[in-house]
């Protein structure tokens, strides 16, 4: 089977592309990534010379790029590639209307051109909006994005649909909840506050701390993803999420324990623009394909904490450069909560 994976550098299209080759000796697997900041080869050193991968650095908004490898037989497209960071949605959205919406459109157009067995589009959580407590988003609710990121997501999420409905593409979306794991970007929470730590830094809750995420452990994410491109009905949507729901001062907490540092680190900060208090997914369509997480999340939280702690080599050099520029403009002097 011949794979195309978009975005195969980042965060989780790294852990995709070693699941692939884990999993099916006789794969191919083409890695299709711009190297934007998200980007970084370090993910892939254990595989760069694997005679099954190659890597094509290029922009998924590229229609001649993107044509061209089609040409040569795809059998699977997954779309990993995207700008996935909330807060800097908010900062400027061009980028992620560029890349989630346009982007994917060019995949789709060259899937419909030449052909495929399975496009997988990479759709997330957010774009069913905040859920009230009680609720949990099944795959026929209303779709209701609130920031930018998950609104994009929300448009490439409909017109991979549209080009199975109008087309025949063969798509599948998957939604998937808050992915930890080794290899994150340290934008994000999990990997923000166990590197500033590290560092000895302050961490920046947002609000009250109190916001509600379910944690995937992402090569839970990984197989959910394997298990619809061979199982998946086309033209169907399928929620993935971990069933790990957890106020973002509990997962603050864990890092803190795990970590052995004080509280006085903790620092409640103004709110993000537009928040959702929570996200919350029912998987049963997803396993009733066969799918079950396997990973345990007190036990897999704290392994992916000693992951960030044992391979500084890999973040201290992240954290330098754009990250500092953008961690500035992000963070100092950023006002504290109410
Ligand atoms: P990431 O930011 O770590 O990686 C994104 C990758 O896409 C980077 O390697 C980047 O270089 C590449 N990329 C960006 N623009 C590109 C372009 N125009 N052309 C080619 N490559 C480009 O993201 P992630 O957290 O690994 O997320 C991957 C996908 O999963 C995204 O589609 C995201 O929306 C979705 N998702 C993420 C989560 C999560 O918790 N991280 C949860 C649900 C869904
Ligand atoms: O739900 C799936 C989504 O999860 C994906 O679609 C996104 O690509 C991914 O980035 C992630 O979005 P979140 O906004 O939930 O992730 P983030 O790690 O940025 O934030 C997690 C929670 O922690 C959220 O409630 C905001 C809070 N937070 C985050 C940062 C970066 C803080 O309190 N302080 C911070 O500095």
């Amino acid at each position: 089977m011949k794979y195309l994976v978009t975005g195969g550098a980042g965060f989780i299209g790294s852990n995709f592309v070693h699941y692939l080759l884990d999993n099916y000796k006789d794969c191919q697997v083409i890695n299709l990534d711009k190297l934007t900041y998200a980007g970084n080869l370090d993910n892939l050193k254990d595989i760069e010379n694997d005679p099954r991968y190659s890597f094509v650095k290029g922009d998924i908004a590229d229609p001649e790029l993107v044509n061209k490898i089609f040409k040569d037989g795809i059998d699977v497209a997954v779309n990993f590639a995207a700008e996935t960071h909330v807060d800097r949605s908010i900062g400027d959205p061009a980028d992620f209307i560029t890349t989630d919406v346009f982007g994917t459109y060019v995949l789709l157009e060259a899937a419909r051109v030449y052909g495929l067995k399975k496009f997988i589009q990479i759709s997330t959580d957010e774009v069913y909006g905040t859920i009230e407590i009680g609720k949990s988003s099944v795959e026929t609710d209303q779709l209701l994005p609130r920031n930018p990121y998950s609104a994009s997501k929300s448009g490439a999420d409909r017109l991979a649909y549209s080009y199975f409905a109008t087309y025949e593409v063969p798509v599948c979306v998957t939604r998937a909840s808050n992915n930890y794991g080794f290899y994150q970007y340290p934008e994000k929470l999990v990997p923000l506050f166990v590197t500033n730590l590290l560092e000895e830094k302050p961490v920046p809750i947002y609000g009250d701390g109190k916001n509600i995420r379910d944690w995937l452990h992402v090569m839970d994410h990984c197989s959910g993803v394997d298990c619809v491109i061979n199982n998946g009905i086309n033209g169907e949507v399928y929620n993935i999420g971990g069933g790990n729901e957890r106020e973002n001062i509990e997962v603050v907490n864990i890092i803190f324990d795990q970590l052995k540092k004080p509280d006085s680190l903790k620092t409640y900060v103004k709110d993000r623009m537009g928040h959702d208090r929570r996200y919350s997914l029912c998987s049963d369509k997803t396993m009733a394909l066969g799918w079950q997480p396997s990973h345990k999340f007190e036990e897999c939280i704290r392994e992916t904490i000693d992951w960030y702690v044992n391979n500084k080599w890999w973040w201290e050099k992240i954290k330098s450069g754009e990250y500092l520029e953008y961690y500035k403009k992000q963070y100092v002097d950023r006002e504290i909560a109410e």
